[in-house]
């Protein structure tokens, strides 16, 4: 154990006030917050500040202007572009005032649906340097999904591109955004599109304007000064999924934000100025936001923003390479894009061959990482493969090995411990904590850390509901374990929720989509283990009179959910059954669904309805396998 995490972590827990007064001091503020935490006001109560001003102006008026600040590696466009703080400060600067211009002002709402491009990093901290809000909506939700979102945040302004890559793939985002605007209630005052040369995008006077003559436009207007906000104003707006249809709206307040990030660089990933930090995330998810953008800012680190994937751009190679090409001190990633790797470089021929240059550790998260893949990885790299865990509604880490601590105790199957600031229990159904090594809720001690969500967008009663199970707690949602030597494993989801490829969808939503497909009688959607995305959504469905298995039932059910959720989901496959493995109450035999796609050894349930269906099933999903 190292001494300096166990002390942390007690003075923490023990003393919040002084242990987050202190971290405060990495962060300048325009008024010094009065305390660390206030029972009704969060998080550096009185506390000003900008959190673009922390990411770019005080390094550059610090000296450090000529250092970079983000490289930007995109192998499908074979583009390797770099950015100094002073010209990150100015890309951003210029965005600020083409928002300015168009009347965005503090508190304002702007949705960012756009590529890994660099465009991207700069809208998001132009937003933070006036004080409105950002919501970035990720690049593989469907239009429904960007109407809700447009609907909740009711944005003045909607920033956007022509198009994305993905792979060998082009996507056009416009015809998205027309749909999402045409489906939406809330109407936009302006779509600032920019032009990407793979492919041109037309825009609809006056609603939709060229993000380049916007920018000549205001070319002479100032950079706008950064606008001083309350610790507790929101930065941004994060949706994810919940267990409904409708996307919970997770805000992030700045100054909780700011001191949890720059803390979590020094302290969790070893990360100071000068230091290349690499996410392979995307900005449309909580580890973009956090690991891409804003951390590594906050403390004077360069930033890579690598448009790829781990495979097929162009080879299982990528990933080595931007390492080595930009001296990558600490690396991040979800097990899947490993998963990906593995199974096309199963030998590791190009990591040996690329290496991993400076990279002196490799942290996972987004779901569960296999220890086999942990195993493969750090026999293959020589590196320590750091799991840890946390959600998109905490913003950073909550379990892991503190490794710039000094921390390098692992566990294979395990997130590590409770970092400084988050005190952990397993509980059972009636709330009482279970023993070491026995499964129960994981959930996390009441007020939760800096940088942790404090309500949700026009939504407090949902945020209260994550606090309403067990009193005093925040409910996680996932199930797990403390082992006797205090490591927490994380099993599984104790709600709908799955991991697909290590992005977070909600099979209840994804049913809601099957149910409405004309000739689907019944449905359930369950997430089944997969080789590579680690989970992926199955929908079995039974169809009315009239619509057999012939009658293209199921490629309607698959095409609906790509469609209105859209192909993240990634949900594939739709077995036609004649019933679905329910009690005599009515309720869907989920589990047995799942062993059943799984290749479990299942019995039949003594409170099932009809005993024949089960075997029907199995025939059914063995069938297909035989295809
Ligand atoms: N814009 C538009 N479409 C997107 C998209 C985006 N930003 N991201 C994904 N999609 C599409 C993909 O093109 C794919 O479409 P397809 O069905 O037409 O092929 C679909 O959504 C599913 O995407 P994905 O889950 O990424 O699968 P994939 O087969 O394209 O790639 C992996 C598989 C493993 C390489 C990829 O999932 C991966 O890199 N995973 C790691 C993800 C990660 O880092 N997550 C971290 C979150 S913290
Ligand atoms: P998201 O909000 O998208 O970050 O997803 C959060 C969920 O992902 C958690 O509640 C977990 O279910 C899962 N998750 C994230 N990291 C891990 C991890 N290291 N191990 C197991 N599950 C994880």
């Amino acid at each position: 154990m190292s001494a300096a995490y166990e002390r942390a972590w007690q003075e923490s827990i023990a003393d919040p006030q002084a242990f987050w007064g202190d971290a405060a001091q990495a962060i300048d503020w325009t008024a010094q917050p009065s305390a660390a935490y206030a029972e009704a006001a969060g998080w550096f109560p009185g506390g000003t500040l900008n959190t673009a001003a922390n990411c770019l102006d005080r390094h550059v008026a610090a000296g450090r202007g000529d250092a970079a600040a983000l490289i930007y590696d995109s192998p499908v466009t074979d583009t390797v572009r770099r950015f100094t703080y002073a010209e990150l400060l100015e890309e951003s600067g210029r965005v600020a005032a083409m928002l300015a211009a168009l009347g965005v002002a503090k508190g304002d709402r702007v949705i960012i649906y756009m590529p890994m491009i660099p465009e991207t990093v700069f809208a998001m901290l132009a937003c933070a340097r006036l004080g409105a809000v950002h919501s970035v909506v990720f690049g593989g939700f469907a239009p429904l999904e960007l109407a809700k979102r447009i609907d909740d945040a009711t944005p003045r302004v909607l920033l956007t591109a022509s198009c994305g890559i993905e792979g060998s793939r082009t996507v056009a985002y416009k015809p998205m955004v027309d749909e999402a605007l045409t489906l939406a209630r809330h109407q936009v005052e302006r779509v600032v599109l920019f032009q990407r040369d793979r492919l041109r995008a037309d825009l609809q006077a006056p609603r939709d304007l060229d993000w380049e003559s916007l920018r000549a436009a205001t070319a002479a207007d100032p950079v706008p000064a950064p606008v001083p906000v309350a610790s507790a104003d929101p930065l941004y707006i994060l949706y994810t999924s919940g267990t409904t249809g409708t996307p919970k709206g997770v805000v992030r307040e700045n100054g909780g934000h700011a001191v949890a990030l720059a803390w979590s660089m020094r302290n969790i990933y070893a990360i100071d100025a000068g230091d290349v930090f690499w996410a392979a995330s995307d900005v449309g998810w909580v580890v973009g936001h956090s690991y891409i953008v804003y951390a590594p800012l906050l403390v004077g680190a360069t930033t890579v923003l690598f448009e790829g994937k781990p495979v097929g751009t162009p080879d299982p190679g990528t990933f080595w390479r931007v390492i080595a090409r930009h001296g990558v001190k600490t690396f991040f990633t979800a097990p899947t894009a490993i998963r990906a790797i593995r199974k096309e470089d199963p030998d590791a021929r190009l990591l040996k061959n690329i290496g991993t240059g400076r990279c002196e550790a490799i942290f996972l998260a987004g779901e569960r990482a296999d220890p086999d893949t942990i195993g493969w990885l750090e026999d293959k790299s020589g590196l320590p493969v750091i799991d840890h865990w946390w959600q998109t509604e905490l913003g950073w880490p909550a379990i892991a090995s503190c490794f710039a601590l000094g921390d390098l105790r692992r566990k294979r199957g395990s997130a590590g411990f409770p970092v400084p600031g988050y005190a952990f229990a397993v509980l059972d159904e009636a709330g009482h904590p279970v023993p070491a090594g026995h499964s129960g809720a994981v959930v996390i001690k009441a007020p939760l850390a800096p940088g942790a969500f404090r309500t949700l967008w026009n939504n407090p009663a949902g945020y209260a509901k994550n606090f309403a199970t067990f009193a005093g707690y925040y409910e996680t949602g996932d199930a797990g374990f403390i082992d006797e030597e205090g490591f927490v494993h994380i099993m599984g989801r104790t709600d709908d929720i799955i991991n697909v490829a290590g992005h977070r969808l909600s099979t209840g939503q994804m049913e809601q989509i099957v149910a409405a497909v004309e000739g689907v009688a019944e449905c359930a959607v369950i997430g089944a283990d997969d080789a590579i995305k680690g989970m992926v959504p199955i929908a079995f469905v039974v169809p009315r009179a009239g619509f057999d298995d012939d009658s293209g039932l199921a490629a309607r059910v698959v095409a609906a959910v790509r469609a209105e959720l859209g192909p993240v989901a990634a949900l594939r496959t739709a077995y036609v059954a004649r019933g679905l493995p329910k009690t005599r109450s009515g309720k869907i035999l989920r589990n047995l669904l799942r062993r059943i796609v799984n290749g479990e050894a299942w019995t039949t349930p003594p409170t099932i309805d009809d005993p024949a269906v089960p075997a029907q099933l199995q025939s059914l999903v063995a069938e297909h396998h035989a295809v």
